[in-house]
């Protein structure tokens, strides 16, 4: 039988800086869904990618000094860039689409000519305000306090020539579209929609698709000097990525309508123009978009352009807590958590907790004490002869057997937080067998083994049920469950039943799933981690100032003369002076103490002409009498004594 095609997407992200955990959010769960449907069955079309054109990444190359094209590609391809984050979080994607591609650029001109031919794209003049950081525009009416209403940073006026797409002319069915079906979802997002877009004042505006302002974007072929302003460019990668206007794919038929997974800041774009685009063009509607909730930090959206402040509370580069807590840990963690449709406040030691608690305690638990018992009182493999015991066993079944249902049906609502919950449900409730029936006693009679055995078997089988379902969250601990339990099946089918693990299954010992973790001594770390990187940073290079004007006569006032080096020594219990004692030409030795210990070897100075001012009133350092100052010169970390030639007797005057 042919199997079904199922298409998902994540957003496009702006590749102006490295991802963070809310990006990883949102693709993790989209992976989740995707890896969900492929257990199903289903022919899964997975597709993220970047977004790479606008006036912002514009910005952002210039202010690294280089093309928009190099920013990207390093933010993109680079060595802890986005594509290589996908891969070390075990995303499963099997298209990624970024918007410079070739077969994009030109899908979007063919796209935009369509729309100008058909009439849904006019020319006209474009004035209101413009949000830089989310390449938006607003009405007057849409700002919140002035202010940008999606970040709230400052708008800018702007008023230029620019292409319009007649996004009033499908207000009506895109309002039908959001009010009668369950496009889209959470459900509660959908009268926002409606009253701050469609049924305000003015109604549904129309949408500025083209600027003439910056250059870095697809060009409008027919128009020098515009390029397409970035969402229009955005929005169709989910079926150019197909093959939609362009050779490059041929799968638009198979896939598309499909599923787009967004953040709730983008749920405007994504139900209201997107929709409006396709009706446009001709194309089906996506089957769904659904808007997530946002990872928040004190009550704060994380953010791109707030990471720096952000990162001195809390760790939040995906790199480094893959790699400190391992993936499959981070990635359950954000779905075991955050209700996905809601807000959810990010921490690393609500982290740190889920990991102990949830996969350490409870998951790892049960899958170490059963496969150490199976071992201890069986030798690794159960016999062919076991008991069962309806009154014990009858709970604990019945929750396992359901289990694939009740996972479906809050799968197939986007409800990772339940159906992971249904999953770690049965869990708890296998840990609470294991105590009730107490192998541990049953393990003292020979009569007792085959009720052992069926105790045992029944454990197995109900961690085979959970790790295969916990499989499109944690797809390496599911694999390594399975080859504890001697390489058992988890295919879809297998999981709908309690008792298709073998009766005489042979278990296989491991390392510990996951390892408790010290918190109090890992939050720690983790603070130091985020206050610390700043001595990694290159350090920070001072501005050069000059200081006022002197008169000459106030800089004839400093006494500057020739001096040699007669002796020089480290001055005891002190890391920085440097004791001298200087010929200064006036027959009495002069000594001098100086802070450059940190620079300069005493002996490699013995010798050596340099300047000293020496009309500067004595001071006393460790006890010791300083008469004037040796001259250097200092910039960061760098310092350099005045060293002059030796030619010049002591005693000689600057000037
Ligand atoms: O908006 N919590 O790109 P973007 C949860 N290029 N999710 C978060 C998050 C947070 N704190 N921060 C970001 C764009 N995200 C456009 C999209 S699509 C045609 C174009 C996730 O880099 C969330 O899914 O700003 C959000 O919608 C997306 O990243 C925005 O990424
Ligand atoms: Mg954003």
């Amino acid at each position: 039988m042919e199997k079904k095609p199922y298409y998902i997407t994540t957003p496009i992200y702006y590749p102006s800086d490295n991802l963070h955990i809310g990006h990883s959010y949102c693709t993790v769960a989209t992976d989740a869904m995707a890896r969900y449907k492929r257990l199903q069955g289903y022919d899964v079309m997975f597709l993220t990618g970047t977004d790479e054109h606008g006036q912002k990444i514009e910005a952002k190359a210039r202010e690294a000094g280089c093309t928009p094209k190099e920013f990207v590609d390093r933010i993109v391809e680079g060595p802890r860039g986005v594509k290589a984050l996908w891969k070390l979080m075990n995303i499963s994607n099997d298209r990624f689409i970024r918007t410079t591609d070739d077969y994009h650029v030109a899908a979007i001109q063919a796209i935009f000519k369509k729309m100008y031919d058909n009439g849904d794209i006019y020319k006209s003049v474009y004035k209101g305000k413009y949000c830089k950081d989310c390449e938006s525009f607003w009405t007057d009416s849409q700002l919140v306090d002035g202010k940008c209403p999606d970040c709230g940073r400052a708008v800018t006026d702007a008023e230029e020539e620019a292409y319009f797409f007649r996004a009033s002319k499908y207000s009506d069915k895109i309002r039908d579209l959001l009010l009668n079906t369950d496009f889209l979802e959470p459900r509660s997002r959908v009268n926002e929609m409606i009253n701050n877009f469609i049924d305000c004042e003015g109604g549904l505006q129309d949408l500025c698709v083209s600027r003439t302002s910056f250059t870095w974007g697809v060009p409008v072929d027919f128009d020098p000097g515009h390029v397409v302003y970035v969402w229009l460019d955005a929005l169709f990668n989910y079926v150019t990525a197909l093959g939609y206007c362009n050779d490059k794919y041929d799968e638009l038929e198979k896939f598309w309508p499909g599923v787009n997974i967004v953040g709730k800041e983008i749920v405007r774009f994504h139900s209201i123009y997107w929709p409006a685009f396709l009706m446009s063009v001709g194309l089906p509607l996506p089957k769904k978009v659904y808007g997530h909730g946002w990872l928040l930090l004190d009550g704060g959206k994380i953010s791109k352009s707030k990471l720096a402040e952000q990162k001195a509370a809390n760790v939040v580069d995906p790199y480094l807590l893959s790699e400190r807590y391992g993936v499959d840990a981070l990635r359950f963690f954000l779905l075991r958590t955050f209700p996905f449709g809601s807000d959810g406040n990010f921490s690393n030691e609500l982290l740190l907790q889920t990991i102990n608690t949830d996969l350490a305690n409870d998951l790892g638990n049960l899958v170490s004490r059963t496969v150490a018992m199976v071992r201890k009182y069986f030798g690794g493999t159960l016999p062919e002869d076991q008991a069962s015991d309806e009154a014990q066993d009858g709970e604990l079944l019945a929750m396992a057997a359901g289990l694939r249902d009740r996972y479906e049906a809050e799968m197939e609502k986007y409800q990772f937080q339940n159906a992971i919950g249904e999953v770690f449900k049965v869990i708890s409730r296998a840990n609470k067998y294991i105590d009730e029936t107490a192998p541990w006693v049953l393990a003292k009679d020979e009569a007792n083994r085959p009720r052992l055995a069926r105790v045992m078997y029944n454990l197995l089988e109900t961690i085979r049920l959970c790790g295969g379902l916990l499989r499109p969250v944690m797809p390496d601990t599911a694999d390594r469950i399975m080859a504890r339990l001697g390489g058992a099946a988890s295919d879809w089918d297998s999981l709908q039943d309690f008792g298709k693990l073998s009766r005489t299954v042979t278990v296989v010992p491991g390392d510990a799933l996951f390892p408790r973790i010290d918190i109090p001594k890992e939050m720690e770390a983790l603070a130091e981690i985020s206050n610390g990187p700043k001595e990694e940073e290159a350090p920070q290079e001072e501005p050069v100032t000059f200081k006022e004007n002197i008169a000459f006569d106030d800089f004839e006032k400093v006494d500057m003369t020739v001096v040699k080096v007669l002796e020089c020594e480290n001055v005891k219990k002190s890391k920085k002076l440097l004791r001298f004692t200087l010929d200064d030409g006036s027959g009495t030795p002069r000594q001098i103490l100086s802070g450059i210990a940190q620079w300069y070897q005493p002996q490699d100075l013995i010798g050596k002409t340099l300047v000293a001012c020496t009309n500067l009133a004595p001071r006393k350092m460790m006890g010791l009498d300083s008469c004037g100052m040796l001259l250097s010169a200092e910039k960061g970390e760098t310092l350099s004594l005045l060293i002059l030639d030796d030619a010049i007797p002591a005693g000689a005057k600057l000037c």
